[in-house]
């Protein structure tokens, strides 16, 4: 009987050698005569387990990780080919191990399961479930199930999808797009790339639901440059998808039609940003654009657009397939649903973390994460990425949902938590927040422009002890003044994590 062996194709797996990997099993089953089918999966998001090396047995899939190239030979020689499970990298039925075992994946259902461009392997864990419903629904029918869902953007902002989606579909227009954000550009965020090199079919379903939900024919996955694996794998799901009547002008005999193609961008944070994403797709500059109008009325080209991030869509087939209701049953308040965490960082099994809302950021650190990587005490954590505030111990048991973290002056944004152990210097983060800031900004007004570049240089002053107190009511007057005065929440979120060192950690700011 043919041994089926997986070895993940993510970029986190490839950075970590998984190729030689591969490729050594592949010569060693050819040397030996072995009956053995090598398969490129998806990542289960056990980062620290990378290569994470899955064999297929009656019980299950036993895990051996993380796999160096030279593990192989004896992997190999401990009966690997015939389904032998022991060696000392083994780590059991790798849905037992905890980490995995205690999340509540919701959208990671398939990842690390699949071979992200099979839809064969897609259709047999209930792949395109959700677009056959949607055929059948009317577009407001459609939009009422993702309204009752609870779901919010998972890209930053927290807005609700149901609403935003009916504003595009009220607006009337001959041309409507789907706007996939997929710059993914916070700190320690890496969930958008997962679905993409994992499970790229749900996203494009996620997509082709909201195209039927608005009226919009075409979409654009406005992908970062820095993605090369996932630009290819989405790209191959796509073409795939078109020769299976799943895109196209005929979905699946219905006559109705959605286009799919990537775009990718140049590089900047700022393109993340939805308005100059929009701008970097037409072909210009990356410069934000005033609100109103929103990009629901006046979007591309001037058109009524969903611009939606990855995991908001890609949450997507679930609900139309399982109902509004179910996923609704997760979560906590009017946080519903689950949010993927990614914990990066000084962290010992960094990885992607799927949970219904309400865990706390203590669980989630020391549970999921094991604590920190170099052992030593955990001193502070950012959430949200870079414009996400730094909390210290008395905070990280602060559930995570939207509300609780607005209460405590921070956000979850994206769902990126760095940790920093006590060798971290916050004076030189809060620094670097400024600094972030007069790289990225694009340009367009003053606080922003203007006022991260002083930052950087009051911060200075203050870190070597010239007129202290003064310089630090100068610069929480910066700080207001960005907050109230910024056309984006680019210059409007910076001072966030500059606050909360000079309210958790002033002793290092005046160090
Ligand atoms: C400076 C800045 C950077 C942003 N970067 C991203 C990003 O990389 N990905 C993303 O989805 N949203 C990003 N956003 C949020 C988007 O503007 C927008 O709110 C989001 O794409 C809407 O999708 P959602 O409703 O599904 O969250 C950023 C916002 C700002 C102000
Ligand atoms: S806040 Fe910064 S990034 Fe946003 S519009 Fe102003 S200058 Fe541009």
């Amino acid at each position: 009987m043919t041994t089926r062996i997986f070895v993940p194709c993510d970029t986190t797996a490839l950075a970590m050698g998984a190729d030689a990997v591969a490729a050594e099993l592949a010569q060693l089953a050819h040397a030996r005569g072995a009956d053995v089918e090598i398969i490129r999966n998806g990542s289960r998001g056990l980062f620290w387990l990378e290569p994470l090396v899955e064999v297929q047995t009656d019980a299950g899939r036993i895990g051996f990780g993380p796999v160096e190239v030279e593990d192989v030979a004896s992997l190999v020689e401990a009966g690997l080919f015939a389904g032998s499970t022991e060696h000392s990298l083994a780590l059991g039925l790798v849905e037992e191990i905890p980490f995995l075992k205690n999340q509540q994946r919701l959208t990671f259902a398939r990842s690390g399961i699949t071979d992200p461009v099979s839809i064969e392997d897609y259709l047999a864990l209930d792949g395109f479930n959700g677009l056959q419903k949607a055929l059948q629904l009317d577009s407001q029918q459609i939009i009422d199930e993702v309204k009752a869902s609870g779901l919010r953007g998972r890209g930053g902002a927290a807005f609700p999808t149901g609403i935003k989606w009916q504003t595009v579909l009220n607006a009337p227009a001959e041309q409507k797009y789907i706007v996939c954000n997929a710059d993914e550009g916070d700190s320690g965020t890496f969930a958008d790339r997962m679905v993409m090199e994992c499970d790229p079919y749900m996203l494009i379903e996620g997509m082709t639901v909201a195209g039927l939900a608005v009226g919009a024919t075409q979409g654009y996955i406005y992908l970062r440059s820095e993605y090369p694996v996932a630009h290819r794998l989405m790209n191959e799901a796509i073409k795939r998808a078109y020769a299976a009547g799943y895109l196209g002008e005929n979905l699946l005999g219905s006559g109705k039609q959605f286009e799919l193609e990537v775009r990718l961008g140049a590089g900047a944070y700022i393109c993340g940003e939805e308005t100059s994403l929009l701008e970097s797709l037409e072909g210009k500059r990356g410069l934000v654009r005033a609100k109103p109008p929103l990009p629901a009325i006046v979007g591309l080209f001037g058109q009524p657009t969903v611009v939606n991030n990855v995991l908001s869509l890609a949450a997507v087939p679930f609900i139309m397939d399982k109902g509004g209701d179910t996923y609704a049953s997760y979560g906590m308040g009017r946080s519903l649903g689950t949010l993927p965490m990614q914990l990066a960082g000084n962290v010992k099994q960094g990885g992607l973390i799927e949970l219904a809302f309400g865990a706390t950021l203590r669980e989630l650190m020391e549970d999921f994460g094991g604590g920190t990587y170099s052992g030593r005490p955990l001193r502070a954590v950012q959430v949200g990425g870079p414009l996400g505030a730094y909390l210290p111990e008395s905070q990280w048991d602060t559930p995570l949902d939207y509300e609780s973290f607005a209460a405590v002056g921070a956000v979850l944004g994206h769902g990126g938590v760095v940790m920093f152990d006590d060798t971290v210097d916050m004076g030189e983060q809060a620094r670097f927040s400024m600094e972030f800031c007069t790289v990225e900004s694009c340009g367009k007004c003053t606080p922003c422009r203007i006022g991260s570049t002083r930052g950087v240089e009051v911060i200075d002053r203050i870190r070597e002890g010239e007129n202290t107190d003064a310089n630090l009511e100068l610069l929480a007057d910066l700080c207001e003044t960005m907050v109230d005065g910024s056309l984006c929440a680019m210059g409007g979120m910076t001072p966030f994590p500059v606050q909360s060192v000079m309210k958790h950690f002033p002793e290092d700011l005046q160090r």
